[in-house]
């Protein structure tokens, strides 16, 4: 074992520069545990993010301290991001998921696959040690206002495929958010080489920098400086630095910790008088860092309804689109419904038939292996009823069928015509997916139901439909959808922002099912946009039908799932 780390030095260095050393004993300390208690106000975690580390080591290792190369695992921040498994660019972990780099490291290569993560790292050329960690990159965030030509704006997030563990040679360092003091004394760190042209290093070097007035280097390189930016030189008398890996950390001291910068950004050759290197300035992009970090939190809670896993049909052999339904009055006065049609087996399925004493009284959506939405009105009652998936002719065996143990609606409004006619309802076990039981995907609050997207309906029941349809198997029909103008034309106040509007012909005195589920595809992918509240009476032909618009209730939908 290599792990012979029998005394590791904390240091905490304080502002008078005098160095305050801590013996903490145990160098294996798991700090992943306190992650979430300590996330800081930005990026970093505060009791860890910018700490220094000095490891003692007792293996012998022929380390020459001093000169340009760095103390071993001192700056746990710094990892080197490596395209097909060789060295390439520098970068700063900010949380457990996130490294930050330079845009212009991913222009060429922009595909996440090709690059890995390799934190806890001090010599590349060493083979494999305990405390690296190589994490692959599962996405790749290049600034959107990176220019190729003037360089702004060249920052670029990776999230990691699974999280670092944090400990003494793998930890984050927090953003820089103040004005930087000018001849300021920052360090750059990396693995690039030390001279121009020169090879790359195995051994992370540091390089002890002075920020430098915007001006003075604008002068340098002829007004190619942008607010994003900003120059440093080197520590001792000249205006020039080596540079470290690009996308590589400048981290500043505060006095208690350090805090990152800058990222290497670019630079005229290497160590060359009046041509500082030139980094970016990260605090110019904490927002879009936010933003970026955020969305991907959202995303990754959206993952509970995968959407590569929604909404797509796969009964094979059977490619059939309902026609649009219309609602036709023959010439002695009967009312009927026009292409309301049986379905293929298992076309649709996500249709959940809700049954009490092995009868059918509504049909439901299932959303997830333990989620099934309907209407509030069907007054499901948990621990009675039960969820029957995979179900084509209710006369016959189904392929699931699921005990509902809990009813969850959204907070209420009362009132009639009923507010959030909406329920969702727990299975007591997860319904096996496959190919005639799997889920239909919730859209988002604000996915625009347009013309773009069509529509149907699907149920059982005894409908009015033209040539008899077989109430006992599922059938469906395309809705053309009215838009809300029209709608309230029709029903009056009633209709809300909340619901959706149909052809008449979608209402349940129409179709014949209650809490039928409204889906709408674009693209080949099933969306759950409706489910049926009210409509007419006597399937009216003048009266639309409306549903309960499904994409307002997402948050809550999302946040119950996401409790159980
Ligand atoms: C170090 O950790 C081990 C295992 O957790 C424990 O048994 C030991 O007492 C610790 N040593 C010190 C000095 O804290
Ligand atoms: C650290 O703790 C986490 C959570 O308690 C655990 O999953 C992980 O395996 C631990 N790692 C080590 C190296 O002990
Ligand atoms: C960089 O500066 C720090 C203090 O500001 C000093 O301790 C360190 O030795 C310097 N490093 C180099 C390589 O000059
Ligand atoms: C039934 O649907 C088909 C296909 O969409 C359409 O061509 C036809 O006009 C529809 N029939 C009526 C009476 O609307
Ligand atoms: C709503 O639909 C009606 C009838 O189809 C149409 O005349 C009207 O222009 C539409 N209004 C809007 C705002 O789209």
């Amino acid at each position: 074992m290599l792990l012979l780390l029998v005394v590791c030095l904390l240091s905490v260095f304080t502002a008078g520069g005098s160095t305050q050393i801590q013996n903490q004993r145990n160098s294996t300390v798991n700090e992943t545990a306190q992650e979430s208690s300590l996330f800081s106000a930005r990026f970093g975690f505060t009791d860890l993010a910018g700490v220094r580390s000095f490891v003692l080591e007792e293996e012998l290792e022929t380390r020459i301290i001093g000169g340009q190369e760095a103390w071993a695992h001192s700056w746990p921040w710094q990892v080197s991001l490596q395209l097909a498994s060789m060295p390439a660019c520098g970068g700063a972990i900010v949380s457990p998921l996130w490294v930050i780099s330079a845009a212009h490291c991913f222009i060429r290569h922009s595909k996440a696959s090709l690059w890995t993560v390799l934190a806890g790292k001090h010599d590349l050329d060493k083979a494999e040690q305990p405390q690296e960690q190589l994490v692959g990159v599962s996405m790749i965030f290049i600034h959107h206002s990176y220019n190729t030509q003037s360089k702004d704006s060249d920052i670029a997030l990776l999230k990691l495929e699974k999280p670092l563990e944090f400990n003494h040679f793998v930890r984050p360092i927090d953003i820089w958010m103040t004005p930087l003091p000018l001849l300021m004394k920052c360090t750059i760190t990396g693995w690039g080489s030390t001279r121009e042209n020169g090879p790359r290093v195995n051994r992370l070097q540091e390089v002890n920098v002075t920020i430098l007035p915007s001006d003075t280097c604008n002068q340098y390189y002829l007004g190619r400086i942008r607010p994003s930016m900003f120059c440093a030189g080197k520590d001792e008398g000249g205006l020039d630095a080596c540079q470290g890996d690009s996308g590589g950390p400048l981290s500043c001291f505060t006095g208690t910790r350090y805090e990152l910068a800058g990222l290497v950004s670019w630079g005229v050759g290497c160590g060359r008088a009046k041509r500082p290197g030139v980094y970016t300035r990260v605090q110019q992009h904490v927002q879009w860092m936010s933003d970026t970090m955020g969305a991907q939190a959202q995303v990754y809670e959206d993952d509970l309804i995968d959407e590569e896993e929604c909404g797509k049909q796969q009964s094979s052999g059977c490619d059939q689109t309902p026609g649009l339904a219309e609602i036709s009055l023959s010439a002695d006065g009967v009312l009927s419904v026009v292409n309301v049609t049986e379905s293929c087996p298992f076309l649709w399925p996500w249709q959940v038939s809700l049954q009490f004493n092995g009868r059918h009284y509504c049909s439901g959506a299932l959303i997830h292996p333990h989620w099934v939405i309907t209407a509030k009105h069907c007054r499901v009652r948990a621990k009675e009823d039960v969820a029957v998936l995979g179900l084509h002719d209710i006369k016959f065996l189904p392929v699931q069928t699921i005990l509902v143990d809990k009813v969850f609606n959204p907070p209420q409004k009362t009132g009639f015509p009923p507010k959030s006619d909406l329920a969702l309802l727990h299975l007591s076990v997860a319904a096996r997916l496959g190919s005639e039981v799997s889920p239909v995907c919730v859209p988002d609050e604000d996915d625009d139901l347009d013309d773009t997207w069509s529509c149907i309906t699907t149920g059982w029941g005894a409908t009015k439909a033209q040539e008899g349809v077989d109430p006992d198997r599922l059938h469906h029909a395309g809705l053309t959808l009215v838009n809300a103008t029209s709608c309230r034309q029709k029903w009056g106040g009633f209709v809300t922002d909340s619901h959706i509007c149909s052809h008449p012909a979608g209402s349940t005195s129409c179709m014949g099912d209650a809490g039928a589920p409204l889906v709408c595809q674009k693209y080949g992918t099933y969306f759950l946009f409706g489910v049926v509240t009210w409509g007419s009476w006597h399937c009216d032909s003048e009266k639309p039908a409306i549903f309960t618009r499904v994409s307002d209730y997402q948050s809550w939908i999302r946040k119950m799932i996401f409790k159980f």
